[in-house]
């Protein structure tokens, strides 16, 4: 059991978008008291009625705990709003929950340890059922000592909460499932269309799909969505896999990985935003590959 858990159990949480306010939601349901910040407000206001105290500023919301976790879009986002007041860090952890880049968490890192806080990246993989359902899986990275410390908070999200070392290593892990999510969506929607296209039952074609090692289960996932042209309700919309898709450009082309592949899907991301797809599931990646009669 942690210190901080043996003191209080009173957390700062900023961001209550999509997968934030099931965060937060659960958070409250465990017994953990929330200071919220949500930049629109109104999106917070809901978890009043579970306790949460919502604030009108980050700095007085920050000011009020010892733990802050961010559920935030982008790194800019993350620095506005934990860096622009003039906010001191002393004896507070910073817990980045959202999906940024490597050398955005590690820059991140040090300007919170600059003004006296510790840091921790926590990117997650899964979305708004595995909250709800307890099992969200949390890539941590930040100094072992740290990891001892917070390790059951992150434990409320779901079980398998992975350490992979400083901050960046998370973060690395996290862009490397996402570029799956990407490649592996796009490559699903190419060999569908071309099925549809050419007249070939769906079903036969999936029933063969599954039983060969090309399957990946996240196929079957969409795969009604795509069927159906149906987008709607997402838990990922499609603009935060073109956000993401561009942070993992950046990164892999520093490792010299080539990104030719990830520059043609963030081309057609970018076709999907210009048909209003943007805030759909991200899966209809599939209408912006395949032109539908
Ligand atoms: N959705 C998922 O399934 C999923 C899964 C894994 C990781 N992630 C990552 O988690 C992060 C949050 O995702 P989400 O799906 O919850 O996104 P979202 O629904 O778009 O919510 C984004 C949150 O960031 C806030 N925000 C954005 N720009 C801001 C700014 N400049 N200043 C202050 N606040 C700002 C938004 O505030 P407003 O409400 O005022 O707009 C909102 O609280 C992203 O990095 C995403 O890639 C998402």
């Amino acid at each position: 059991m942690g210190k901080f858990k043996k003191m209080r159990k009173k957390i700062t949480f900023i961001g209550t978008g999509l997968i934030g306010f099931p965060m937060a939601e659960r958070l409250l349901q465990n017994g953990y008291e929330l200071n919220i910040f949500n930049r629109t407000k109104s999106k917070a206001l809901p978890l009043k009625e579970l306790g949460a105290e919502i604030f009108d500023s980050p700095g007085d919301a920050i000011t009020n705990a010892d733990v802050i976790i961010t559920v935030l879009t982008t790194f800019d986002a993350n620095k506005e709003t934990l860096l622009t007041n003039d906010i001191s860090y002393r004896g507070k952890t910073v817990i980045q929950m959202g999906t940024i880049g490597i050398d955005e968490n590690i820059l991140l890192e040090k300007m919170i340890n600059k003004k006296g806080g510790n840091y921790i990246e926590a990117p997650v993989l899964g979305s708004i059922p595995q909250i709800k359902s307890g099992n969200l899986l949390t890539l941590v990275g930040c100094e072992k000592e740290l990891f001892d410390q917070f390790k059951f908070l992150f434990k409320v999200f779901g079980p398998d909460v992975h350490y992979f070392g400083n901050v960046g290593k998370a973060s690395a892990a996290k862009l490397a499932y996402n570029q799956l999510i990407a490649t592996l969506t796009a490559a699903f929607s190419m060999s569908l269309g071309f099925v549809i296209k050419n007249d070939v039952n769906v079903e036969s074609f999936m029933e063969i799909l599954r039983k060969s090692a090309l399957y990946s289960p996240t196929f079957d996932k969409k795969l009604q969505k795509m069927l159906n042209n149906d987008f709607t309700n997402p838990n990922f919309p499609l603009k935060h896999l073109l956000k993401d898709v561009q942070i993992i450009e950046k990164d892999f082309d520093k490792s010299k990985i080539d990104t030719k592949i990830l520059k043609a899907i963030e081309q057609i991301l970018e076709n999907g935003m210009n048909k209003g797809l943007g805030d759909l599931d991200y899966s209809a990646i599939f209408n912006a590959i395949v032109e539908r009669n």
